[in-house]
C-alpha cells in the first residue's frame, strides 16, 4: 500500500506494480488504473492500521514527509506491520532543518555555514553581521515555501521577523539565517537499511514557475535523469561524505535511518558538493524520472529494506543507459491561485516511450476527470538522451489538453545546453 496521492505516489505505484498488487491511500484516478485507491486520510493513523489488516498489505509505502513526521512508521512498526520509511525521530532530518544541520556539523558534512534563532533581535544582529545575499530558512516542515533566498540584509531581516512572527506557524518558531552557495542543484536519492546504502539515478528539478528559471517557486515544473555534471566520482563523495557519514551519525544517535534519503545539493563551480537540505523521502517530480530509470526490481529493493532481510545494495546511479524527463502540467493561476474543475483531454494512445503520473485530478459524479490540483499530470519522456526525452515529454506535454494548461518547455534546459556544447 501507498500512502499518498500526487505524481510521486502514482509513479511509486507503477514501479512497485510489475511485482505486487497494489493499493494506494488515497491515491488518485491514475493509480486506480493500477490498483485499488482507498479512500482514508494518511494522517489518521487508526485508519491505516484497520486498511492494512482488512486487505492483508505485507507493506507499506510512504510517499509525503508529512506522515513520516507523524510517526506512521513508528505506529505500524508498533501494530508488527512492515512499512517503508524513517521513523519520526529519523525524519527529523527533514522535519527540523535545525536538526539536519546539527547532524551536518557533528557527521562533518560540507554545508552553508549557519546559526540557528528562536528571537527576532538575534536573528538581526546576525544578519547585520554577516554577508549579503543569505537564505533565510523556517526550521519546520512548510511545504517547500519555508527557505527564503535574500538579495539583500533588509530582505533577510523582513523574511526574518516575519517567520518568526508566526507567518510560517510553529514551523516557523526555529529559524535557521544562512550563507548563500552559489553553483548548480543537485537531488541524489539514496535507497539506506541504515546501515548501507545504493544511489539512484542523479537528478535536477525545476522549482520556479517560468522559463529560464523564473518567477515564484512551486513545488516543482519538471525534473530530468540522469544529470551529466555528477560522474561516478561526484556521486562517490556523496555517498562518502555525505550519505554514509549521516547514516554512521543517526546510527550513533540511537536514531537510524531507513528509507530514502534524499540530499538536495548545491554542487559549486570546482565540483564541489555541499548540503542544502535533505529529505526523507522520494522527490516529487524526481520519483517520476528516477524511477523508470531504474532496471532492478525496486519491490525486491524496498522490501528487504523494510523487512530487514538480507539486502545487497546494486550501483543503480550510474547503471542505466537511458534518459528521463518530466514536465509539470499546472492549472492556471498556480501557484498562487489554481483554477481548478477544467475537464481533461488525454490521448486514447500516449506517444511512444512517454508515461503519463496524475497529481491533481479527479473524476466528477459522471466519471468526468478534471483538474482537482495545482499540479494536475506529470508527463515523462523517455530516450537514450536527455535531449530525445524532452522532446518526448513535450509531445505528451501538448497531446494533453484542459483549458489554461501551463507548462515550461525549458525542462533540463542546463542538460539541453551541455549536450549542445560537447
Ligand atoms: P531547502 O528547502 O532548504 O532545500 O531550500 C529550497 C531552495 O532554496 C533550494 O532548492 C535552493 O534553490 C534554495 N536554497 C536553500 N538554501 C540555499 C543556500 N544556502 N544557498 C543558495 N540557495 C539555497
Ligand atoms: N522536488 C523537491 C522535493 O521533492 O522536495
Amino acid at each position: 500500500m501507498v500512502i499518498g496521492g500526487g505524481g510521486r505516489e502514482h509513479t511509486l505505484c507503477w514501479a512497485l506494480s510489475p511485482s505486487a498488487t497494489v493499493f494506494c491511500a488515497p491515491g488518485n484516478p491514475g493509480t486506480e488504473e493500477i490498483g485499488t485507491n482507498l479512500p482514508l486520510d494518511p494522517g489518521d493513523h487508526e485508519a491505516v492500521i484497520s486498511a492494512v489488516a482488512e486487505h492483508h498489505i505485507d507493506l507499506v509505502v510512504i510517499g509525503p514527509e508529512a506522515p513520516l513526521a507523524q510517526g506512521l512508521v513508528d505506529r505500524l512498526a508498533a501494530s508488527g506491520h512492515c512499512a517503508f520509511g524513517p521513523t519520526a525521530a529519523a525524519a527529523r532530518l527533514e522535519s527540523s532543518k535545525a536538526f539536519a544541520k546539527q547532524v551536518m556539523v557533528s557527521a562533518g558534512v560540507a554545508t552553508a555555514a549557519s546559526e540557528t534563532f528562536t528571537e527576532p533581535n538575534k536573528a538581526l544582529d546576525y544578519i547585520a553581521s554577516h554577508p549579503e545575499p543569505l537564505v533565510v530558512k523556517a526550521s519546520g516542515l512548510a511545504a517547500g515555501k519555508g527557505a527564503i533566498v535574500c538579495r539583500t540584509r533588509a530582505e533577510a531581516s523582513t523574511a526574518a521577523r516575519e517567520m518568526l512572527g508566526g507567518k510560517f506557524g510553529s514551523a516557523g518558531e526555529l529559524v535557521l539565517v544562512e550563507e548563500f552557495l552559489e553553483g548548480e542543484e543537485l537531488s541524489v536519492l539514496a535507497l539506506t537499511d541504515g546501515e548501507r546504502a545504493m544511489l539512484l539515478p542523479p537528478s535536477q528539478d525545476h522549482k520556479r514557475i517560468g522559463e529560464g528559471d523564473t518567477g515564484p517557486n512551486t513545488g516543482g515544473m519538471g525534473a530530468y535523469a540522469p544529470v551529466s555534471i555528477a560522474g561516478p566520482d561526484l556521486l562517490g563523495r556523496v555517498l562518502n561524505d555525505v550519505i554514509r557519514p549521516v547514516l554512521r551519525n543517526m546510527a550513533t544517535d540511537g536514531t537510524p535511518y531507513r528509507g530514502v534519503l534524499y540530499a538536495g545539493l548545491m554542487i559549486d563551480s570546482d565540483g564541489d558538493p555541499r548540503v542544502l537540505e535533505f529529505n526523507c523521502r522520494f522527490g516529487d517530480p524526481e520519483a517520476q524520472v528516477v524511477l523508470p530509470l531504474l532496471e532492478t526490481d525496486l519491490t525486491d529493493h524496498i522490501w528487504r529494506i523494510a523487512a530487514d532481510e538480507d539486502w545487497k545494495p546494486e550501483d543503480l546511479s550510474t547503471a542505466q543507459s537511458g534518459a528521463a524527463v518530466t514536465t509539470v502540467l499546472a492549472s492556471p493561476g498556480y501557484p498562487e491561485a489554481p483554477v481548478k474543475g477544467a475537464a481533461i483531454g488525454i490521448p486514447e494512445e500516449l506517444p511512444a516511450r512517454t508515461l503519463l503520473f496524475h497529481a491533481g485530478t479527479a473524476r466528477d459524479d459522471q466519471g468526468v476527470l478534471r483538474t482537482a490540483g495545482g499540479r494536475v499530470l506529470c508527463a515523462t519522456g523517455l530516450g537514450t538522451s536527455v535531449t530525445e526525452a524532452l522532446a518526448r515529454s513535450r509531445e505528451l506535454a501538448d497531446a494533453v489538453q484542459f483549458e489554461g494548461k501551463v507548462f515550461r518547455r525549458d525542462i533540463a534546459w542546463r542538460e539541453v545546453a551541455r549536450a549542445g556544447a560537447a
